[in-house]
């Protein structure tokens, strides 16, 4: 029996038949899922809308993208959707926030819906922290200060692996920055940009192409 225990529990840390770190993949949707709900109409800090969040969690797993960045996690809306859609493809999010009291808040968040193993949240500026990340980056969403969009981009499309993609929101607006990012979208020579209005906000949704011997057939 104590045998049995102690295997069980070594097939939990290794995430092996099944259970991914204490929780089976079915047991951490009931979480999440139930989080979300408890949570719905409640998001007040400049969080996404729930279709957004959907679209970035379905984003992830539609690519099987493993390695996320999330610039602006307020206080985790769309972090736990890309967090949820991680755990599911064996990834991490590092999400990035300035503001001590929303990062305490999303750090809670994270714990609560039980996505906090699958989530390396930093207090810091990303104007500072985003240039230093080393990649493999394959997923980034941006949503934080505008008028950095470009210089975000700048730092980051270099890092993003062949098929990666680079998302943002708040694209629709008129707010300072977004002109001059949009161009900046339009000028790489290996990439595909669409933006999902549904929302109202703007999501842009760039990919990076893969290099040539490593497109699919
Ligand atoms: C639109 S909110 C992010 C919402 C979040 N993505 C969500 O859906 O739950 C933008 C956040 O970016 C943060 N922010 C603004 N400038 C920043 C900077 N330079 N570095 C890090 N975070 C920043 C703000 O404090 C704010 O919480």
């Amino acid at each position: 029996m104590l045998k049995l225990a102690l295997a069980l529990s070594v097939m939990s840390i290794a995430g092996l038949g099944g259970i991914v770190q204490g929780q089976t993949p079915a047991e951490l949707d009931k979480r999440v899922q139930a989080f979300l709900e408890s949570r719905r109409g409640t998001w007040h800090d400049l969080n996404v809308p729930e279709v957004d969040g959907r679209t970035l969690h379905d984003l992830i797993l539609r690519n099987k993208y493993r390695h996320a960045v999330e610039i602006g996690t307020s206080t985790g809306h769309s972090g736990i959707w890309m967090a949820w859609a991680l755990a599911k493809t064996g990834g991490k999010l590092i999400t990035i926030e300035i503001d001590p009291e929303r990062h305490r808040t999303a750090l809670a968040n994270f714990r609560e819906a039980g996505l906090a193993d699958y989530v390396d949240a930093r207090l810091a500026d990303a104007h500072e922290l985003v240039p230093k990340l080393e990649g493999p980056i394959d997923f980034v969403f941006s949503d934080a200060d505008k008028e950095w969009y470009t210089n975000y981009l700048r730092a980051l499309w270099p890092k993003l692996a062949p098929g990666g993609c680079f998302t943002a929101h708040n694209v629709s607006g008129r707010m300072r920055g977004i002109g001059e990012f949009l161009e900046a979208l339009e000028r790489l020579p290996d990439a595909k940009t669409t933006i999902d209005r549904r929302s109202g906000a703007g999501l842009s949704i760039t990919y990076k192409n893969p290099a040539p011997g490593e497109r699919g057939s």
